[in-house]
């Protein structure tokens, strides 16, 4: 039977012949220890990808050359490299809201590009006009040019937005910590009002701007901060008058609903827009990106647009076998379909890296945690893995043990960069002894047949992304390769990686839920099922 989406006729994933034998394949080599790989001295070199700044060894995986080349007939007999494309044609491949996927183009060489302007949706002279007036505006608050309504300068910016609204500022804003910076930049997701109350204590309204970050400009969480920023910011000016004065200085939006954030009181001026083909968790690429602008400057956001576009061209022209994003799709299918593993662990070893497994995790659940096709039918195999992880070396001193000795097995990425920004060389040495110590421990383990308890089975896989240095050029050709791996993957699995239904219940629920709270409307409350009534009881009584 067919199965496509933009015309494509392609064959279903698992009645493809490739599918069967990798599943043949599977079973010799499900049973190979790691060390036995390592038996061919070329292992390294042969399963390793040096490309610019990155080394991306994939040797410590469970993994043979023809496992590669069946992904590759795999990928042929499903017309990857076409679906691909359609991506890059600004195809409509978000099939359920009939959408095409357009976030590459605002890292892409807009003039070299878009001579034609081809791009469904796509303007290159609205991108340049909507890039000028992010460049102008950063500007102004950093050469503190514009000032709040008692004309002070501003000194501190409050990013209020959730999921990729705060998750790409916030962990490229940890993670460029090291570099210099005009403001302090916070962040307020959490509609838990500690968040709120934390942030803005130690704050002055008077040097404070709010950036309302909601492409959606409706989304509870953001909308509830949002105005609790603003009751904040007027109830310290207490001037009734001439509201709008002290919004115009305090706040800007970026959004794709202009009039929601009109309506909130931000003047069309002070919108930053947003594409609609820019999904939430792709959107660090755009406007989102203004708080770092506005601390960092717009230079840095144009050498990490610089390096996404590289790591886009990578992917667009390697080979597979070379191409590090196919890679490391190929691998997480491989663990998760054929050995079925349900989990996929990322360790940075680097602080600056501290919230990319959080960043990921929306990127790759919100993504591929779908189970209908674009048949409109169940699939009938695993698709996104749980993501995990956390900073190393803290990790081993708290879950690593269960991944050497545990019963169930992890496949890891490991992330470390070589030249740090500090001067404290025996930390660096010391953290990248770690990086290496763990990976070789957990490939080989050691063989203790005396006493189990020291006994390392070893045999757990994992990938080293090895960087020379964390700049704006090498985060953003990280998360380039991530959101491609993530492409991939859903392409694999012939899912609508662009679509997020499912964060859409409990949104709907908690609206009602929030009614019912206001009302105290338990006890004649029919709607909901006895454990949820009884919880509520206990909130409201
Ligand atoms: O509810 C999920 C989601 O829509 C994410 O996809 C998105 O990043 C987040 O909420 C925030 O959405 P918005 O930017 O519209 O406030």
């Amino acid at each position: 039977m067919g199965y496509g989406f933009n015309n494509l006729k392609v064959k279903k994933l698992v009645e493809t012949k490739s599918w069967q034998q990798l599943n043949n394949h599977f079973q010799k080599v499900q049973k190979i220890h790691l060390k036995e790989f390592f038996q061919d001295k070329d292992r390294a070199k042969n399963f390793s990808i040096d490309w610019q700044d990155f080394l991306f060894d994939f040797s410590k995986n469970r993994i043979d050359q023809k496992t590669i080349e069946l992904f590759i007939s795999l990928a042929q007999e499903i017309n990857l490299s076409d679906r691909i494309a359609s991506m890059f044609n600004g195809e409509k491949i978000n099939w359920t809201e009939q959408r095409a996927v357009n976030h590459w183009a605002l890292r892409s060489d807009l003039e070299k590009n878009f001579l034609n302007n081809s791009l469904n949706n796509f303007s290159v002279t609205e991108a340049k006009e909507r890039l000028e007036k992010i460049k102008n505006f950063s500007n102004k608050i950093r050469q503190g040019t514009h000032l709040g309504a008692s004309g002070k300068k501003i000194t501190d910016i409050v990013n209020i937005g959730i999921g990729g609204s705060d998750l790409g500022p916030r962990m490229i804003h940890h993670a460029l910590d090291s570099y210099s910076k005009k403001n302090s930049l916070h962040f307020i997701s959490n509609v838990d009002g500690s968040q709120f109350t934390r942030v803005v204590k130690n704050l002055n309204p008077e040097t404070t701007l709010f950036i309302i970050a909601s492409k959606s400009f409706t989304t509870t969480e953001t909308m509830c901060n949002a105005n609790s920023a603003r009751e904040w910011l007027l109830s310290h000016y207490q001037n009734k008058n001439n509201l709008s004065h002290f919004i115009d200085k305090h706040f800007v939006a970026i959004s794709s609903n202009v009039k929601a954030a009109k309506d909130f009181g931000i003047s069309a001026d002070n919108v930053f827009k947003m594409w609609d083909f820019v999904g939430g968790r792709y959107s660090i690429w755009s406007s989102i990106s203004l708080s770092i602008c506005c601390c960092y400057g717009f230079e840095v956001f144009n050498k990490f647009l610089e390096g996404a576009r590289s790591a886009d061209i990578h992917f667009r022209e390697v080979p597979f076998h070379k191409n590090i994003p196919f890679v490391m799709a190929i691998l997480s299918i491989w663990y998760n379909n054929f050995f079925q593993w349900q989990t996929q662990a990322i360790f940075p070893y680097s602080d600056s890296l501290r919230f990319f497994p959080d960043y990921l995790q929306q990127l790759e659940m919100e993504s591929n945690g779908k189970s209908v096709n674009s048949l409109h039918e169940k699939v009938s195999y695993q698709t996104g893995q749980i993501l995990w992880g956390g900073a190393g070396t803290d990790g081993q001193h708290a879950y690593f043990q269960l991944l050497h000795q545990g019963t169930k097995k992890v496949p890891c990425d490991f992330i470390s960069f070589i030249n740090p920004h500090h001067f404290l060389r025996e930390h660096q040495q010391q953290l990248l002894s770690n990086f290496l110590a763990q990976t070789k421990a957990l490939a080989f383990g050691i063989n203790e047949k005396t006493n189990l308890h020291n006994h390392f089975e070893g045999n757990v896989p994992s990938t080293s992304i090895l960087i020379e240095k964390v700049t704006p050029q090498s985060l953003g050709k990280l998360i380039v390769f991530y959101e491609h791996k993530v492409f991939v993957q859903g392409l694999f699995w012939q899912i609508n990686s662009f679509d997020q239904w499912g964060v859409e219940l409990g949104k709907k629920y908690a609206k009602k839920i929030l009614q019912q709270i206001k009302q105290k409307k338990v006890e004649t409350n029919n709607e909901n099922d006895s454990s949820t009534n009884l919880l509520m009881k206990k909130i409201l009584f």
